[in-house]
């Protein structure tokens, strides 16, 4: 065998490749076991044949290396050409990239949002309820008669006879009462479950919030300056607030709030129902059976709680009819909330 003739064959192979695969072609057909110089290499008796072979060898070696890292070079070259991407174009332009919509919160998540702002800066503290409660504190502790309707397994939901999901978030209350002495300015906010049959407006889980101001002389004043406030916040500036006696078993005086009607001003329109006023929940000053349930004097602190549905409050800022569309999670309607 000629080493100088497969050598120079060799390097011409190597030469010639023009992709990676037809490089490693030519590799195993001059380099590989059973090439021709392998196998030459295996039979060599002498040192001398033995080095010359060796040399082409190492020649052929180094051609392919060389032509590899330059092919791999172009290859890359290439690939990083197809593959660029120009930051500055627009998504819509990306050609396979699909564009990305911005996400929007839940008209709900909003308002808890704007409600725990408003009171974070009136300088109340945010608590967290619990939704699984105990008789105990869903009815006993604010005051529900025995014979009361809602502690009825038909209209609230039972996990057993001691054991209910919160039919409002008015238990809160209590645990805060119990884990502190007044001052006191929460709120809190979260789900509550009552045993409604779905239909446009109704649905057994909904949001509410609870208010709950305990101090030395509080007085309802202090009530509807709050609440007057706050639906200013919520619904404009120009808003006014109206008392209706009603009975909470947790408040005495209890009330319920009306802000007038922030689509007609007051002077009657579909969404007031041609009052000017809006029901906005309940409110009163804490019964003094809250104190002695927790323990503390009877005389010592006043005291006013308030609370309102977050749905409802989301119905009327946006004109969101019924309950059933904040549970549908229809995009098209989400979408529109900002
Ligand atoms: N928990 C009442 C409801 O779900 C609302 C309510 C009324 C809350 C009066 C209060 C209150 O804190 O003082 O209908």
């Amino acid at each position: 065998m000629d080493p100088d003739g497969l050598r120079d064959e060799a390097l011409a192979a190597v030469a010639a490749a023009e992709t990676l695969p037809a490089l490693d072609e030519a590799r195993v057909a001059y380099l590989g076991r059973k090439s021709p110089l392998k196998l030459a290499l295996r039979e060599v008796r002498d040192r001398e044949s033995g080095m010359a072979l060796n040399a082409v060898r190492e020649a052929i070696e180094a051609a392919v290396a060389g032509k590899q890292e330059q092919l791999e070079g172009a290859e890359l070259e290439a690939r990083l050409a197809t593959e660029r991407v120009d930051v500055t174009l627009p998504p819509e332009l990306l050609g396979s990239v699909r564009p990305r919509r911005r996400g929007t919160l839940h008209p709900s998540t909003q308002v808890r949002r704007d409600v725990e702002d408003i009171f974070l800066g009136l300088g109340y503290e945010v608590v967290d309820g619990r939704e699984v409660e105990t008789t105990r504190y869903n009815f006993d502790a604010l005051g529900f008669p025995d014979w009361h309707p809602s502690r009825s397994p038909r209209a609230s939901l039972y996990l057993d006879d001691e054991t209910v999901l919160r039919t409002e978030t008015s238990p809160a209350q209590i645990h805060k009462m119990e884990s502190t002495r007044p001052p006191i300015y929460m709120v809190s906010i979260g789900r509550v479950y009552r045993r409604d049959t779905i239909d446009a407006t109704h649905f057994p889980i909904f949001h509410q919030f609870e208010g709950l101001a305990i101090d030395k002389g509080i007085t309802m004043a202090d009530l509807k300056g709050t609440l007057l406030y706050v639906m200013q916040q919520l619904y404009g500036p120009e808003r006014q607030v109206r008392f209706r006696t009603h009975y909470f078993p947790f408040t005495e005086p209890s009330m319920e709030p009306d802000v007038s009607c922030f689509a007609c001003g007051g002077a009657g329109c579909s969404i007031c129902k041609h009052s000017g006023w809006i029901e906005m929940g309940g409110s009163g000053m804490v019964d003094p059976y809250l104190y002695e349930f927790v323990g503390w004097g009877p005389e010592e602190y006043t005291g006013f709680a308030f609370g309102m549905g977050i749905e409802r409050t989301a119905q009327l800022r946006h004109g969101i009819p019924g309950v059933r569309p904040f549970w549908d999670n229809d995009l098209r309607l989400l979408r529109q909330f900002r």
